[in-house]
């Protein structure tokens, strides 16, 4: 095994990714596999989850267990938690990734069903999730957790309110997460900037380049998540928590 093989080697470890049916998730799961690890794909849609759990297996040889949960829903959480050490014994390392950015054309558009849709997904549930793995990992004498945050959490704008305030509670969870599990567990956000997955169909630009003013001037395709992921995700993050790691093309 080569040195980086060894640095960021999965092997004989649990991965739990939400969301990790399509986009980001499906290449963050699939990574992880590559790098030896058994995975975990969770998202609403069991067909899609199976579908990419089977596509996973085949490519890497790893046991990948697909398994179908609205991770806004709190009191699924427990099933899923519990499922995962039924099947492994353990988990190594859980992916809060699962995320919606709901689009409004006005601030009245958002209602209260909207926003506490939002604040479900992308907060409640990792909490819920960080809380049930993190204190199951402490136990076991290990882990690692990384929350999918985004780069509108720290350049919030009016047409994603609910979604930027939401993940910028995220980004304060963890930092406190890494206190609540430390020494033991690690806990890390990931900040990616535009990726070109199902969430991007629903941007708007009126500019030819709207990524000009960012400093590689472009979007990123979903696959180049995976070496920030897997740097978090790995033993080669082993003095990084309740960090921010930006994957965002350099934001203005
Ligand atoms: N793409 C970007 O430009 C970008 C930028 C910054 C941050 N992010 C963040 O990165 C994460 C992944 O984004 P993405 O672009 O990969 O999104 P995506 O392509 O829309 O995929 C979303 C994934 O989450 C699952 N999901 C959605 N709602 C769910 C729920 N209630 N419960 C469980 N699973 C659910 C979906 O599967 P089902 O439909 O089967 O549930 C799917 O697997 C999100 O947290 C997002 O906020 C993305």
């Amino acid at each position: 095994m080569g040195y980086a093989d060894e640095l960021f080697d999965l092997t004989g470890r649990v991965v739990l990714v939400t969301g990790g049916s399509r986009g980001l998730g499906r290449q963050m799961a699939l990574a992880a596999a590559r790098c030896g690890a058994d995975v975990v794909v969770a998202s609403r849609k069991y067909d899609t989850c199976v579908a990419t759990a089977e596509e996973i297996a085949a490519e890497t040889g790893r046991t990948a267990m697909p398994y179908g949960v609205h991770v806004g829903r709190w009191d699924e959480l427990d099933g899923l938690v519990d499922a995962v050490y039924d099947r492994f014994g353990k988990l190594d390392v859980l992916v809060n990734n699962a995320g919606m950015s709901p689009t409004y054309d006005r601030l009245t558009d958002v209602t209260e069903k909207l926003f506490d849709a939002v604040v479900n997904l992308n907060l409640k549930g990792p909490f819920r999730l960080s809380a049930l793995a993190g204190e199951r990992m402490v136990a076991d004498g290990g882990g690692a957790i990384v929350n999918v945050s985004t780069y509108g959490s720290l350049r919030p704008h009016p047409s994603f309110i609910p979604y930027a305030a939401s993940k910028a509670g995220l980004n304060a969870m963890t930092e406190a997460l890494a206190f609540a599990f430390g020494p033991t567990v690690r806990v890390n956000t990931l900040m990616p900037g535009p990726f070109l997955t199902d969430i991007s169909k629903a941007w708007d630009f009126a500019d030819d380049n709207p990524f000009a003013r960012h400093a590689l001037q472009r979007a990123a395709s979903p696959a180049e998540i995976v070496g920030a992921a897997l740097f978090l995700m790995s033993d080669a993050s082993s003095f990084t928590t309740g960090s921010i790691l930006r994957a965002d093309g350099g934001m203005p």
